[in-house]
C-alpha cells in the first residue's frame, strides 16, 4: 500500500480544511481494502423482502464479488447463504429471482431445499465415499450475519460486526419515513434496471447527496421542466429531484446530517402538494404525526453506507451500488412504492421515476458522464487533492441542530442553510468513517 490510509484525507477542523486525496478514487490497493473492510467486513444491503415474498422465493445477488442467495423456506423463514455448492463450488442459483422448493446444482445435481439444507446427493449409494465425507456439511453455508430492518435485508460476511440495529442507528429513522408511507409498508415495483459506469463507486455515493451539481450538470432537464411549466396540460411529470420547480425556488432551504457509520442524508424543502402522498395526507398524519409527515414531503437523498441509496422526492428510487473494480461500478435501480397505492398514484409515480432516473431517464446519463470524467480528470495535474468537502464547512455543526432534534436523532454533524449553499461538508463525516474502517478500526 503506497499510502497510510489516513494520509488520504486532509482533515484539519481548526484550519477549516477538509480535502480528499485522489488516490481514494484511483488506487487499486485502496479499492482492495474497501472490498475487504467495507463490503466483506461489514453490513451490506442485499435485497428487499418484497422480492422474496412467497415461500420458496429466492434472490441471488453479489456482495461486491461474493455471490449470496436470500431464500424463504416453506415455513416463511428468511435465510441468506453463500451461493456455492458444497461439492465443487458451482453457483447453486443463477443471479436473479425465482421460486423453487428445491435447488439442484447444475453441475452434478446435489440438491438443497429452500432452507439451504442438502436433501440429495446424486448416486449416493454407489459413491464409495471416504470415511470423512459423512461428517461434512453438504448444505449451503449461511452468511455470518443476516438481518431484516422493516423489509430491507442486510447481510455481513464477517462475524465480528455489530448487530444490524446498531449498525443502522439513526438511519432507521429515515428508513421509517419511507416504510411508514403506507400502513402495509413499501415494495419494489417489478422491473429493476442495472447499468455500469467506468468510474469509482464513491462518485455515486457523493453525487446523490450533491445538490451543487444539479443546475450545472442537468441543464437540458431544467430546460425541459421550463417547457413543461409553460404547457402543463401536456404532461403529468413535473417535479425535479432537488427542487419542486426546476431551480427557481432559490429561497428554499437545505440541510444535511452526517450519521454514524457513514450513513448520510441531504434534505430540501419541496412543495408538499406535488408529492404523491399529498392526497392521502390526513391518514398518514394520523399514523405518523405532523412532524414526520412534514419530513415525508421533504426531498431526501439518503445513503445507507456503503451500498444503498434511497432518493425520496416525487418518486422514490432505490439504488444498489456494486463496486467491480477501482474504476468500474455496477448500479441497480428500482422504483419503491407504498403497498396498496391507488392505481393512478402508482402510474404517476412510475412516470416520475422513469423521467429522471435510470440510463433512459433525463438525468442519470448526465451524472454517469460526470463520474467517468472525474475518474479520468483526477489523474491529471500535480495537485492530488479534491476540494470537495469545503462547501458548507463554516455552517457545519458538531452534533444535532434543531431539525435533527425534532426527529429525535443524534447525528455526528448537522448543516443547515439556503439551498444555494449546496453543502458538500457532509462528505466529512462519511470520509472520517471510511478512514476509520479502512484503517482497521470500528467506526463511530
Ligand atoms: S459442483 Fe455442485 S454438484 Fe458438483
Ligand atoms: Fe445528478
Amino acid at each position: 500500500m503506497p499510502h497510510e490510509v489516513r494520509s488520504l484525507i486532509d482533515d484539519r477542523p481548526r484550519d477549516g480544511a477538509f480535502r480528499i486525496h485522489r488516490d481514494a478514487y484511483l488506487d487499486p490497493s485502496v479499492f482492495a481494502l474497501e472490498r475487504e473492510r467495507l463490503f466483506a467486513g461489514g453490513w451490506v444491503y442485499v435485497g428487499h423482502e418484497s422480492q422474496v415474498r412467497a415461500p420458496h422465493d429466492h434472490l441471488a445477488v453479489s456482495l461486491a464479488d461474493v455471490p449470496v442467495v436470500v431464500m424463504r423456506d416453506g415455513d416463511g423463514r428468511l435465510g441468506c447463504f453463500h451461493n456455492r455448492c458444497r461439492h465443487k463450488g458451482m453457483l447453486v442459483c443463477l443471479p436473479g429471482r425465482g421460486n423453487r422448493r428445491f435447488h439442484a446444482c447444475p453441475y452434478h445435481a446435489w440438491v438443497v431445499d429452500s432452507g439451504g439444507r442438502n436433501v440429495s446427493i446424486k448416486d449416493d449409494e454407489q459413491a464409495a465415499y471416504g470415511a470423512d465425507f459423512g461428517s461434512r456439511c453438504h448444505g449451503l453455508e449461511p452468511v455470518a450475519a443476516f438481518g431484516n430492518y422493516r423489509g430491507f435485508l442486510f447481510a455481513s460476511l464477517s462475524a465480528t460486526t455489530r448487530t444490524l440495529d446498531e449498525y443502522l442507528g439513526d438511519a432507521r429513522v429515515f428508513i421509517d419515513l419511507i416504510v411508514d408511507q403506507s400502513p402495509d409498508g413499501v415494495e419494489l415495483v417489478p422491473g429493476g434496471v442495472t447499468y455500469t459506469f467506468a468510474a469509482n463507486w464513491k462518485h455515486q455515493i457523493e453525487n446523490s447527496i450533491d445538490a451543487y451539481h444539479f443546475t450545472s450538470t442537468h441543464p437540458s432537464y431544467l430546460r425541459l421542466l421550463d417547457r413543461r411549466a409553460r404547457a402543463p396540460q401536456r404532461t403529468d411529470v413535473t417535479a425535479a429531484v432537488w427542487q419542486g420547480d426546476g431551480g427557481r425556488e432559490v429561497e428554499q432551504s437545505m440541510g444535511a446530517f452526517g450519521l454514524r457509520n457513514g450513513h448520510a442524508l441531504v434534505w430540501t424543502d419541496s412543495p408538499a402538494e406535488r408529492h404523491p402522498l399529498y392526497a392521502g395526507r390526513d391518514a398518514v398524519r394520523e399514523r405518523v404525526g405532523e412532524t414526520r409527515l412534514r419530513w415525508m414531503f421533504r426531498t431526501r437523498q439518503f445513503n445507507v453506507f456503503p451500498n444503498l441509496q434511497l432518493a425520496s422526492n416525487a418518486a422514490l428510487q432505490m439504488r444498489v451500488i456494486r463496486p467491480l473494480a477501482v474504476d468500474l461500478t455496477e448500479v441497480s435501480a428500482w422504483c419503491v412504492a407504498p403497498v396498496g397505492e391507488p392505481r393512478e398514484a402508482r402510474r404517476r409515480r412510475l412516470r416520475q421515476f422513469e423521467d429522471f432516473f435510470n440510463p433512459s431517464g433525463l438525468a442519470t446519463p448526465d451524472d454517469t458522464v460526470m463520474y467517468e470524467g472525474l475518474q479520468a480528470g483526477l489523474a491529471a495535474g500535480s495537485d492530488p487533492w479534491s476540494q470537495a468537502g469545503a462547501r458548507g464547512l463554516a455552517h457545519a455543526l458538531e452534533g444535532a441542530d434543531e431539525h435533527a432534534r425534532e426527529l429525535g436523532i443524534d447525528p455526528l454533524q448537522s448543516v443547515h442553510g439556503p439551498f444555494a449553499m449546496a453543502d458538500e461538508s457532509i462528505l466529512r463525516p462519511i470520509y472520517r468513517n471510511w478512514v476509520e474502517r479502512l484503517s482497521g478500526g470500528e467506526s463511530r
